[in-house]
């Protein structure tokens, strides 16, 4: 199989996880006859430090160009004073955009060997195996007006939550999708007590189950599920909801697995390419010093082989080789726990590649 990939390193530690999967993508590929190619886009603040903007139009064509992309991530206490329609994570929210990629999908799992690293206790997320779909190019973050404004001689403030029906369906539809081939429960997170929105997104995933008999759709208050996925985590197979909310509670989530540095995503749109970035930040603070964990996104790389080439195979053989690394004791900083071998990024990406 021939493929190619888009690389948009990005900001702070993104350069040194992606290169994790860069490596991870290239061994498997030999190993099974794939020809993987890559080409490097320039995305958040560093391309607004080469190019004047966060996202170069020649960014986006070389992602358009690609069969899939994998990101980094963007951001840094170095653009904080910048204009905002300038700031790294602009250049994020326009290319989710620009590829129409509707659905953020979140899986969490639980990793048996990560147990000690999370805060949370042992029987609470032992076994936990969930996937948030986040709706990823509407609502409160792209709603107009956003702006500020005096009213009255006061300053005041506006961001609008906008959301059209389509919208919804088709994030809830590809929710129930998901939902079929894993363990058949839907739980649409809204806030149809108080907003508007909420009581049209809810009215649409009633409409959306009629398709699914064998689907079980439950719906729950934001402020509960959030206080639900640290109480009863094992309750949930795939949740549905708004963009702001996906973001809020899949960062929650990610205490589940003892880490932010865990957990891989993926954008996907009607028409592709497909993007795949982890979850977690530019963490510019430890950034350049070779400490950062590389397995999100090598995660991530493994989501792409799986949903965008449907190489399962592969995939799977990246998971496995993920969880030896991580049964054998070795760890990074942020998953460090007694007993265990602290080892770099590059250690770690060498670890994996060995266990491949
Ligand atoms: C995420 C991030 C982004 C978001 C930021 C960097 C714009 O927090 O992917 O979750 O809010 O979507
Ligand atoms: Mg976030």
């Amino acid at each position: 199989m021939e493929k190619r990939i888009a690389v948009l390193p990005g900001d702070g530690i993104g350069k040194e996880v992606v290169q994790g999967a860069i490596e991870v993508l290239k061994a498997v590929g030999e190993r099974y006859n794939h020809q993987f190619s890559f080409t490097f886009g320039e995305i958040g603040g560093s391309a607004y430090d080469s190019t004047g903007v966060p996202l170069p139009e020649e960014t986006i064509n070389i992602c358009k160009e690609s069969d899939a992309v994998l990101l980094g991530a963007v951001g840094g206490p170095k653009w904080d004073t910048i204009p905002v329609h300038l700031r790294p994570e602009q250049g994020l929210l326009q290319i989710r955009k620009e590829l129409n990629l509707f659905a953020n999908l979140r899986p969490t799992t639980y990793f048996a060997s990560l147990a000690d690293s999370s805060p949370l206790r042992k029987e609470i997320i032992e076994g936990v195996d969930m996937l948030m779909v986040r709706e990823l190019t509407g609502g409160i973050y792209f709603g107009k007006p956003r702006e500020r404004r005096e009213v009255n001689g006061k300053e005041a403030v506006v961001d609008t939550l906008y959301y059209e029906r389509d919208e919804i369906e088709r994030v809830i539809r590809q929710a129930f999708e998901l939902a079929k081939t894993r363990k058949k429960k839907v739980t649409s997170v809204d806030k149809a007590n108080v907003l508007e929105s909420s009581r049209l997104w809810r009215e649409v995933a009633v409409e959306i189950s009629k398709d699914y008999p064998e689907i079980t759709l439950e719906h729950m208050l934001v402020d509960n599920g959030a206080m639900q996925l640290v109480r009863n985590p094992k309750q949930f197979d795939v949740v549905v909801t708004e963009n702001m909310f996906g973001d809020i509670l899949s960062d929650e989530a990610s205490v589940l697995t003892g880490s932010l540095g865990m957990l891989p995503s993926a954008s996907i749109s009607e028409e592709g390419p497909y993007l795949y970035e982890p979850i977690h930040g530019s963490a510019p603070d430890i950034a350049g010093q070779n400490i950062a964990n590389p397995l999100a996104t090598i995660l991530s790389a493994a989501m792409m082989l799986k949903v965008s080439f449907g190489l399962e195979e592969e995939a799977e053989v990246i998971e496995k080789a993920v969880n030896k690394v991580l049964d054998a004791g070795f760890r990074t900083g942020d998953i460090m726990s007694e007993g265990k071998t602290r080892v770099s990024t590059t250690e770690m990406i060498e670890e994996v590649k060995k266990a491949l």
